[in-house]
């Protein structure tokens, strides 16, 4: 059986998988070397992004300077995409996944796979979601996710990264494996959905706190303790409330890596200084200095809160809670480590 591989998504992240897939797919007979990359129709100068990319090979709106495969065919039909693929990759902004997917709704084949690289959760105040949960409910295929400390732009310029795949399905596991391994990008697998998602969802919370930390001049010290701590409460809320998910998996790329990536990278971490430098509240700072893109950051701080609340388990999160307290209770920001 031959695999057509459809990508959802041509931000930044996106086009940096399209470039690994479309150069590994080559490799092997299994897959068919046309890709598909969904891409939501923008007007850039005269031209349409699709056009741009069908022609120039190069996504200049969102990884400009970096050459994609010609093997990759950009479509602004989602539709046509997804017609015959039996792996879709997901790889979009958050807000716009519910919309795509109720598209999407019985124009897939039955034989489908999917597996997500989007980064947060869904939730009301008594219910987590995962995006993975999510894609697998309305699709009804199975999906794994695959997470970890994998800056997209250091990625594409081909410097040595580790990544995450989480799946229940092993031979799924070994298909994304060759999708995605190349010499600069070394994939583990894992048999722990929740678990990578878990700590793809909530280090956006401890970006915002590593942005506090250097927006209060701490230092090294202080933005080590939140990588520490922080890590600590994402296990403490794993142990809680998903028994199920595997320690192991915290000392994977998902884990460990991606908290010390927030050292120093990432637009939560910017935000979060920001917000303590000028006192201006998130949704302004978007505007200004993210050309109004909604960042994970503010909404999970709010989502894993509120949960926390309802549960009454809050008292066991000190961490978690001072950040909210900061972010949306104008708390001072020097409480961050108060009651830690
Ligand atoms: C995937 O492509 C890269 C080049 O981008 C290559 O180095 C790597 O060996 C390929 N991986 C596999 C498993 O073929
Ligand atoms: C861009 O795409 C739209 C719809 O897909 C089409 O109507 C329009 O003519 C295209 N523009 C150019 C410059 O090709």
């Amino acid at each position: 059986m031959t695999e057509n591989i459809c990508i959802i998504g041509s931000g930044n992240w996106g086009s940096t998988a399209a470039k690994i897939i479309g150069t590994n797919v080559t490799s092997y007979e299994e897959f068919n070397d046309k890709v598909y990359m969904w891409v939501h129709q923008e007007p850039i100068k005269d031209q349409n992004l699709t056009d741009i990319i069908n022609t120039k090979h190069e996504n200049v709106k969102y990884l400009p300077g970096v050459k994609l495969p010609e093997n990759i065919i950009a479509n602004s039909n989602l539709l046509e995409c997804i017609e015959d693929a039996t792996v879709i990759v997901f790889v979009i902004p958050p807000q716009f996944l519910k919309g795509v997917l109720r598209q999407m709704v019985g124009h897939i084949r039955l034989d489908a796979k999917a597996i997500s690289l989007i980064k947060g959760l869904d939730s009301s105040f008594s219910n987590i979601r995962f995006f993975s949960e999510i894609i697998h409910e309305l699709l009804n295929i199975d999906v794994s996710v695959m997470s970890g400390a994998n800056v997209a732009s250091e990625v594409a310029a081909e410097n040595f990264c580790e990544t995450t795949i989480g799946t229940l399905v092993p031979k799924n596991g070994k298909l994304f494996e060759k999708l995605f391994s190349t010499s600069y990008l070394k994939v583990t697998i894992v048999n722990d959905i929740i678990g990578v998602e878990l700590c793809g969802a909530l280090k956006h919370i401890l970006g915002i706190a590593a942005g506090i930390v250097d927006g209060l001049n701490l230092g090294g010290n202080s933005k080590a303790a939140v990588v520490r701590i922080g890590l600590m409460e994402i296990i403490q809320f794993a142990k809680i409330f998903y028994p199920e998910v595997q320690k192991e998996t915290f000392y994977e790329s998902c884990g460990i890596a991606e908290m010390i990536s927030l050292y120093y990278a990432g637009r939560n971490r910017m935000l979060g200084e920001s917000f303590v430098k000028t006192g201006k509240p998130f949704s302004q700072l978007e505007h200004e200095m993210l050309n109004g893109q909604i960042l994970q950051g503010p909404i999970t701080i709010q989502k894993v809160h509120n949960y926390l609340v309802h549960k009454e388990r809050i008292r066991e999160f000190p961490f978690f809670d001072a950040i909210y307290q900061i972010t949306y209770e104008s708390a001072p920001a020097n409480t961050i480590f108060k009651n830690i």
